[in-house]
Formats: structure tokens, C-alpha cells, sequence
């Protein structure tokens, strides 16, 4: 199996370059180069230990020693860099000896167990030994070493032998460097010298499971438990990572259909080399015991399941989905794609209902999150999608985070993020919750804006107050980039001694003065760059606060270059993408509107079907008009709306209304429970297409194994349906699709199968204009044009809180879990989240007699729901915080129907609650227990029956 090359250290950037001979060969590099990393660029190999190329060189190990002539001694090449002229020896006898002597002595502290060790043949100790030709350690094992270190075992992911371990703290570094936790030391010196993870174990420290120490480990110290397990790996298959918007590339490293590991790839645009615990080892759901892999159909969701072939199963559903258009109306059917599917599954499904159901009903689950982006970032720069790419955030010298946790949403983000901070960017977070940025080793925020919940727009109103009555516009940016007259009136409109500082601040919970020192940081310190997330979006302004965000980088001259921007981090791996295949009921693929003529004819000449010029139901609409009796089919494709919407009760009363529910999922979920058509979906790894991340990078996803359901990726059953109603779509492959896409789609028109194998990822626009795609977007003008203001008047949510709901409910999520956690509560991640708990200030606490661990029931106007209590002060007094990982949690029983005015986003961040002690489940989570049994226990008699 081809191995990723290691250069020993980092590239390095400059104008200059340096040319030099090794070994006789003339090698130009970039001025700062090392002279190992020279000499690999060169193809010559020098023997090295302690360094490699994701790590600043250490020079700890001495086995990369070289001769420079004319300088004396034997300098280290890994921490000497290039200068023009040298002349470098890698090879002589005085090097040998003195590398086979380094050599031995590790060696002389290291079990001989290489036939037996999992790492055999993947060893870097092993190879160097070999590469400096040991044949001999002259030293025996009677002295003092280290073979009997005990184990750590407690990571359930990867192994710690100290035994091995030759403490070149290549660890140590990763953990410092790349991750930026700072969970490992080493501790004592000489002979004593050890890596420790906190005070007692991997899984007692500050460890969050990234990998960057287990992939940097040159030796078998630090090891996946997967590869003890199954052995080494054969073969890999570069795949991007299924969980979040970061879009990590992976190297799937299989034998035979088996993965034994997922190595990121050094050369992935989003993540290069790095990973997060999700992506790097939670993948163990697609070979788990639930995965749901023969189609099953049932009359009613009161009868038990039936196992059948895909043709009855399609036929039927085919048949109800005719059925019920013929007596209800085209209208009355719908679908629903998802964020976790390929761009490629979502366009075939758009395909379907527009084509072949007639009607412009289908939507995507970026309706609950990030439909507010789409809206305000199109209506002001003229695109619906962030600006820049992650590696601009290296260039910014303030960040400002909106309402976005990146360090447990976007992992892989937030340790790029850390590395800038660490080097001095300047960082301003407003959050009603000190998310763990606001102080963590070696970063600390300058200023936490502690807003309260539901107060965003008050606080873009204000800082912008501050920007245009302190004269700190960028004016020339302002006149040549954007609308004058829209400025003016946004300008007049923020400059209202109503949206300074002073008048805002009560509503806000935050003192003036620091509104006013944030806003001013912002406007002058540089390349600012705002970041921001689902606390911005999930509210009943959340379009107005997109906007109000793009206002304040386009007055501040904070866009069209790198270090800037206006960035939205999506939550899950293809809302971008999702959003972009046209799977909202006014859009065409590319943000075109139904309604627009030229769009719509483009598409009737390329799909052969008439098509309808107004928009469809989102799923909001769906679900009121299905309680009410008016929509009764819906095709749910890998989106679970039972868990993951607001108001549980109205979500599962409209699904309990319709006549035909067809989920295609890979579990049995909790919108399953409701359905009458069951279609196994193929997991990332059993398929092929594209998916968007959230700096609208297009990545491969590769088929790796045989698809469990029988071999059908989820585009081919969507396929089969559309064919079963009369319109065959007639691809071989996910790459069909994609070509199709790229004809129709003018922002896509570059991109193809063929363009992602050579450039291993491309960020739209790809086109002729830019054919290797577009990092930075609107550099020279924006997509409309001329940026335009918007006036963001502050409307205070209908969601107030009184005496009956006191306290806030806001909700977000943690690193080891994944949205609705179908996927990773089943892997060992559960060993960091077994349960959602709600996060109570003490003095809220205390008021009420709850202590930590209680159980405590919170109310709220649209239900109520039990879960244990954890006081803390990382919320303020007056909010509560939960997660929404389990579906017994019922988070979404209390969110209310409130929701974005644009948009329709739910306002999943605002919820009036009351919170008791109690002592006992809450009704909804009895009858929930109740019901999830029953259902599973029909899919189990569908099983036995069908095994007869
Ligand atoms: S655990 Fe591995 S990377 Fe860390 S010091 Fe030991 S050998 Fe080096
Ligand atoms: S897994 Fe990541 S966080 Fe944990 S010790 Fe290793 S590098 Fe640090
Ligand atoms: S979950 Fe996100 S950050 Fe983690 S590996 Fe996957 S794409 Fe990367
Ligand atoms: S590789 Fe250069 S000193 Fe270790």
C-alpha cells in the first residue's frame, strides 16, 4: 500500500528561492526550507526519527545528521535550513557510525517483538534501523529500561504502550501544534523522561480523541486498537468524511471490504492531515448490528413491518405515492432530502419531485438550520454561501464568532482556528455560553460580548452604531463596492441613539463600554473575519442577523480578500451542497428560481417534463398542512424530521396523519416509527458522488465496499422509484449525475469526475472563468454586483420569557456526538456522552433546590421533557443549555413552532422554560419509550418472519 510521503518538515513559503546541492544534485526550494525536506524534494531519503512534516522540527533524535562543507560538525538537517551554494553530504561513514550509534541505543530500550508487533512492516523505528544498517545492539537488557510499562487502554479508540515508546514527543507536538489541547507532557528527564496524559489516563485527561498524536507516532507506542485488531492495512481509498461541514479528506484504509482505519489526508484541501474523533474513528456505525438492510412496507404504523424484495417495496410505493396524488392532488405529496446525502442523491431526488411528481414540494433540512445564509448573504452579496476558504482564517487578525462552538461543531476548524489565535490574532466571541475558545490553553478571548439568547440583532446593530458614529467606515471600500444610497440609509438607520451601545445594553445583558472596545477592535484591527453558526440562524430574525453581519463586513472593507469574510460554519457535511442541488421548493440547482422562465425551460428541455413556476411547501408547511389533512405522501430521504424539528408533538401528529411515509435511511430512526415504506440507504462508505463543504470545496466521496442493502447506493433506489412512476432516469454511476448537475448548473460547469481525481477537491465556482475553482469569492466585484445594505431593525422575539417560563432554553452540541446521533451514538463515542443533560447556572440551581445529577423537568409552551441536571457556570444565570444527541432527550418536545420570518428557520435557540426537580419521566418520554419499543419490535417480527 502507497504510504502518504513525509517531507520530515513543513513547506515552507517565500519569494526567494534557494538553490543548493545534495549530494551532488541541485535542488531550488522556497527560502526557510529545511535541509531534510530539501533533500526528499531532491528523492533523497535521510534517516530521521523525531521529525516529520505536519510538525515544526525538533532536532531531539540526532539521526538526521548530515556534513556541510565548509561548516564544522554534523548539523541536523531537519532543523538547519537551506542557504544558497551549500554543499550537503547525507551519506558517509562518519554518519553512519554515528546514526547506527543513535540507532542502537534506542533500539537497546525497545522489546524485540517485531514479528509479533502490530506495526510490523509499518514502523518507522523498524525502517530507520534497517536504513542505517543495524545489525547489532551491543548493549543487553540487564540495566534499567522500560519494557514493562503498563499499557493505557482507557481510549477506546487507540492504544498507549510506553514500553515502545522512544520519546522523540512527536506526540507531545501534534497534540500542541495541529490540535491545540495541550493534553500530553512530557514528564521527568534523562532516562526518566515519559509522555503523560494528565494525571492518570488518555481518557481522565484533556484528550479529545483527534488522532494527530496516534498518526504522528513513529512507532507502535500510540496505535489504533483497529489495526491490533484486524492487522495492517492493504489498500486505500481517499474518501471525504461524512460527519461535518469541515469536509475532511480521508484515506480509507481497508483489507479487502474491511476498513481497518481512516487516515486524513495530508493533502485534503479542508483538513490537510488533520482529523477530529468523529471522522478518524466513528465509523463503526456502518457495520452496526441496527443497520436496517432489506426494504420493508406495512399497511398502517400500527402493524408489524414486512420484510419484501426491492421491486415490492418500490412498486408500492410507487403505487401509494400514485394513489394519492390521483385522489388528492399532485399537491399533496412531497420530499425531503438531507444534508448527509451526496449532492448527486439530493439533485436525483429534486429531479423526482419536480418532474415526476409534478409539483415544487420538496426541501431540505438546511430549512431547520442554515436557510437564513442562503437568504441573507444572496439578498446582500449576491451569493448564498460563505466567501472564503478555511486557510484564510491563517491571514486574519481578528476572528469574531458568532454563535458557533468550532471546536465541537467544526473540530479540524477550530485547531486551525487555535493555531491563529496562538499567533496572535485578536478573537471576540459573542455567545451567550462561554463556549470553551473563550479560554483555553494559550487562547483567551479579548472580549466575551455574553449576549442574551435571542438579543443578535441588537448587538450587529450596535457595533455597527459604533462603526458609523466613530468614523470608522471603510468609505472607499463602501463608495467603489457597494450601493451608496443603501448605505446611506442603513447608515442613518444604525447611527439612532436607539442602537447605540448605551440604549441596547440592558437588552443585551452586556455593559456599553465593552460593545463599543469589541466594535472598535473589529473596524481597526485588521483583517477582520467573522465566523458564525447556528446561533445566528436559529432564531425568529435569523435571516436579518445574516444580514446585518454582511453590513458590517461590507462597512468595514472586511470582504473580496483573504483574512476577511463573511463565513457560515454548516453544520452537517453537504448542507452547502444540499442547498446548492436545488432542493428547496423555490430553487433550481445554482439558486435559480422556479419561477424565473429562462431556468425553468432549461430544465424542461434537459428533464423532458413540463415543470411548475411556484414554489413548493417547505417542510414546515408540509407538516401543518399534513395535520390539517391537506399533504399525505412524503419520500423522507436520509433526514430524520421526528428527532431533529421543533416541536416533536406536531412533527409525529402530522406524520401519523399522512397516508404514505417512505423513509430511506440506514436505521430504523425515529421518523421510520412512523412510516409505511422502509428503504435501506447505503452508508459513505458503500457509495460515490460529492459532497459541499461549508467553504463550498466539492470533495470525492469513494465507494469503498459493497452497499449492505444489496448493493444499491441511495441515487440508484431513488432511481428505481422514479422509473416505477413512469420516468426512468438512466445513469450507470453517481459521476452520470454529477455531468448532469455541471450541464445545468452554471456555478458547476467545470466540475467532473475527472477534474476532482486530478485536484483532489474544487471550490465552486468552477467554470471556464475559474477552472481550478474560486477560494475568495467577490474579490474584484460582488455576484450582484455592487454589495447592497440592509436595514436590520431589532425585533425582540414573541418568545418572552415570564413568570410561569422564567429561563431560557438555548441548544448546541458537543464534539463526540453528531447531530441526532444516529450515526454516532452507535460507536464507542458514547463513552465522552451517554446521555444529553441540561447545563443550569448555579444561582438557578440553587433558587430551586436542584444539585448536580438531579433529575429536573423542563417546561416550556410546547411540552415538557426530564433531563439530569449539570450546574455550571459556563451558562449565565438565567439560561439553560442542553444537547439533542438522544431522541429520548425529547429536546425538540419543548422548542416551539417560532421561527425565522424569511426563512422559516426554526427559532430552535429560544425557548421560555421553567425547570423542577422531579422524579420520574416525563409523559412524553413514557409514551416515547413505549412506542420506539413497539417499533422495533415490529422491524425484529419483519426479520424473524422473513428468516422462516
Ligand atoms: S508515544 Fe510515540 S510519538 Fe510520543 S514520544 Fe513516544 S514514540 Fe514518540
Ligand atoms: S488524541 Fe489528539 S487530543 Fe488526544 S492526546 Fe492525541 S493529539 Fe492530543
Ligand atoms: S467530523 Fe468534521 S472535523 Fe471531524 S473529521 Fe469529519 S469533517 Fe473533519
Ligand atoms: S529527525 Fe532531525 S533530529 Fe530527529
Amino acid at each position: 500500500m502507497d504510504k502518504q510521503k513525509d517531507y520530515a518538515t513543513p513547506a515552507r513559503k517565500s519569494d526567494k528561492q534557494v538553490t543548493l546541492e545534495i549530494d551532488g544534485q541541485q535542488v531550488t526550494v522556497p527560502a526557510g526550507t529545511s535541509l531534510i525536506h530539501a533533500a526528499m524534494v531532491a528523492g533523497i531519503s535521510i534517516p530521521k526519527l523525531c521529525a516529520t512534516d505536519s510538525l515544526e522540527p525538533f532536532g531531539s533524535c540526532r539521526l538526521c545528521l548530515v556534513e556541510i562543507e565548509g561548516r564544522r560538525g554534523l548539523p541536523a538537517s531537519c532543523t538547519t535550513p537551506v542557504d544558497e551554494g551549500l554543499k550537503v553530504h547525507t551519506q558517509s561513514k562518519k554518519l553512519a557510525d554515528v546514526r547506527r550509534g543513535v540507532m542502537e541505543l534506542y533500539i537497546s530500550d525497545h522489546p524485540l517483538d517485531c514479528l509479533t508487533c502490530a506495526t510490523n512492516g509499518d514502523c518507522e523505528l523498524q525502517d530507520m534501523a534497517g536504513a542505517v544498517g543495524l545489525r547489532e545492539v551491543r548493549y543487553g537488557y540487564e540495566g534499567d529500561n522500560h519494557l514493562n510499562a503498563e499499557k493505557d487502554e482507557s481510549n477506546p479508540y487507540f492504544t498507549f504502550d510506553p514500553s515502545k515508546c522512544i520519546v522523540c514527543s512527536r506526540c507531545v507536538r501534534a497534540c500542541e501544534e495541529t490540535q491545540g489541547t495541550f493534553a500530553l507532557t512530557i514528564e521527568g528527564r534523562g532516562f526518566e523522561s515519559k509522555v503523560a496524559a494528565g494525571i492518570n489516563d488518555f481518557m481522565d485527561s484533556e484528550c479529545v480523541s483527534c488522532g494527530a498524536c496516534v498518526a504522528a507516532c513513529p512507532t507502535a507506542t500510540l496505535m489504533e486498537k483497529s489495526v491490533i485488531e484486524q492487522g495492517l492495512p492493504e489498500h486505500s481509498v481517499t474518501t471525504t468524511c461524512a460527519y461535518c461541514g469541515v469536509g475532511c479528506s480521508f484515506n480509507a484504509e481497508m483489507r479487502g471490504e474491511e476498513v481497518v482505519r481512516m487516515v486524513p489526508n495530508k493533502n485534503g484541501g479542508a483538513n490537510h492531515g488533520h482529523s477530529c474523533v468523529k471522522g478518524r474513528f466513528a465509523w463503526g456505525y456502518t457495520t452496526h448490528k441496527d443497520r436496517m438492510t432489506k426494504p420493508m412496507i406495512r399497511k398502517s404504523i400500527q402493524d408489524p413491518w414486512q420484510e419484501v424484495s426491492w421491486d415490492e417495496a418500490i412498486n408500492y410505493a410507487a403505487s401509494e405515492i400514485t394513489r394519492i396524488q390521483t385522489k388528492y392532488g399532485k399537491h399533496s405529496a412531497g420530499a425531503i432530502t438531507s444534508s448527509r446525502c451526496t449532492n448527486e442523491e439530493v439533485y436525483v431526488v429534486q429531479k423526482l419531485v419536480r418532474a415526476v411528481f409534478g409539483t415544487n414540494n420538496v426541501d431540505t433540512c438546511a430549512r431547520v438550520c442554515h436557510s437564513p445564509t442562503g437568504y441573507g448573504l444572496k439578498q446582500t452579496l449576491g451569493e448564498s454561501a460563505g466567501t472564503q476558504t478555511f486557510d484564510s482564517v491563517m491571514k486574519s487578525d481578528v476572528i469574531m464568532i458568532i454563535g458557533a462552538n468550532p471546536t465541537d461543531g467544526h473540530p479540524v476548524f477550530g485547531s486551525q482556528m487555535k493555531r491563529r489565535l496562538r499567533e496572535g490574532a485578536k478573537l471576540i466571541i459573542a455567545d451567550p455560553r462561554a463556549i470553551d475558545l473563550v479560554s483555553s490553553p494559550h487562547v483567551k478571548a479579548d472580549y466575551h460580548l455574553k449576549l442574551r439568547p435571542g438579543t443578535n440583532v441588537a448587538l450587529i446593530s450596535a457595533m455597527a452604531h459604533v462603526v458609523v458614529t466613530e468614523g470608522l467606515v471603510d468609505e472607499d471600500f463602501v463608495k467603489e463596492r457597494c450601493e451608496w444610497d443603501s448605505f446611506v440609509v442603513w447608515r442613518d438607520f444604525v447611527a439612532k441613539p436607539q442602537n447605540s451601545p448605551e440604549a441596547l445594553a440592558e437588552e443585551l445583558g452586556i455593559k456599553a463600554e465593552e460593545i463599543r472596545a469589541a466594535a472598535r477592535l473589529f473596524a481597526t484591527g485588521g483583517n477582520s473575519a467573522i465566523y458564525y453558526g447556528l446561533g445566528v440562524t436559529e432564531h425568529s430574525q435569523g435571516s436579518t442577523m445574516v444580514m446585518g453581519i454582511a453590513n458590517l463586513a461590507m462597512a468595514t472593507g472586511n470582504l473580496g480578500r483573504e483574512g476577511v469574510g463573511v463565513n457560515p460554519l454548516r453544520g452537517q457535511n453537504n448542507v452547502q451542497g444540499s442547498c446548492d442541488m436545488g432542493s428547496m421548493p423555490h430553487e433550481f440547482t445554482g439558486y435559480r428560481h422556479v419561477s424565473d422562465a429562462a431556468a425553468r425551460s432549461l430544465f424542461e428541455r434537459a428533464w423532458g417534463r413540463p415543470l411548475s413556476s411556484e414554489p413548493g411547501l417547505r417542510i414546515p408547511n408540509m407538516l401543518d398542512l399534513a395535520g390539517e389533512g391537506g399533504f399525505k405522501a412524503l419520500y423522507c430521504n436520509g433526514e430524520d424530521i421526528a428527532q431533529s424539528d421543533p416541536n416533536t408533538q406536531h412533527v409525529t401528529h402530522a406524520l401519523e396523519s399522512m397516508e404514505c411515509v417512505i423513509v430511506q435511511d440506514l436505521f430504523l430512526n425515529e421518523t421510520a416509527m412512523y412510516a409505511h415504506v422502509f428503504l435501506p440507504g447505503a452508508s459513505f462508505l458503500e457509495k460515490s458522488g460529492t459532497f459541499t463543504n461549508a467553504e463550498r470545496r466539492i470533495s470525492p466521496v469513494r465507494r469503498v465496499m459493497t452497499p449492505k442493502n444489496g448493493g444499491k447506493e441511495d441515487w440508484e433506489i431513488t432511481a428505481m422509484l422514479s422509473k416505477a412512476l413512469g420516468y426512468p432516469m438512466n445513469y450507470n454511476s453517481a459521476w452520470d449525475i454529477l455531468d448532469e448537475i455541471a450541464e445545468l448548473t452554471p456555478t458547476f460547469k467545470g466540475v467532473s469526475q475527472q477534474k476532482l481525481d486530478e485536484l483532489g477537491s474544487v471550490q465552486w465556482p468552477c467554470n471556464d472563468e475559474h477552472p481550478s475553482g474560486t477560494p475568495t469569492m467577490h474579490i474584484d466585484e460582488f455576484v450582484r454586483g455592487k454589495g447592497k445594505f440592509f436595514i436590520t431593525e431589532y425585533v425582540p422575539t414573541t418568545e418572552k420569557v415570564n413568570a410561569k417560563y422564567p429561563l431560557i432554553l438555548t441548544t448546541g452540541r458537543i464534539l463526540s456526538q453528531y447531530n441526532v446521533g444516529a450515526q454516532t451514538r452507535r460507536t464507542n463515542n458514547v463513552a465522552w456522552h451517554t446521555e444529553d443533560r441540561v447545563e443550569i447556572h448555579p444561582h438557578d440551581a440553587e433558587d430551586r433546590g436542584i444539585k448536580e445529577n438531579d433529575w429536573v423537568g423542563i417546561n416550556s409552551r410546547a411540552g415538557q421533557t426530564v433531563l439530569r441536571a449539570k450546574i455550571t457556570e459556563r451558562v449565565q444565570p438565567g439560561v439553560i443549555y442542553t444537547t439533542f444527541h438522544h431522541p429520548e432527550s425529547g429536546a425538540n418536545v419543548i422548542t416551539t413552532d417560532n421561527s425565522d420570518w424569511a426563512t422559516n428557520c426554526p427559532e430552535f435557540k429560544v425557548t421560555a422554560v421553567q425547570v423542577t426537580r422531579v422524579s420520574q419521566l416525563s409523559d412524553w418520554q413514557r409514551n416515547y419509550q413505549e412506542f420506539s419499543e413497539e417499533q422495533i419490535g415490529f422491524a425484529q417480527i419483519a426479520s424473524e418472519q422473513a428468516a422462516q
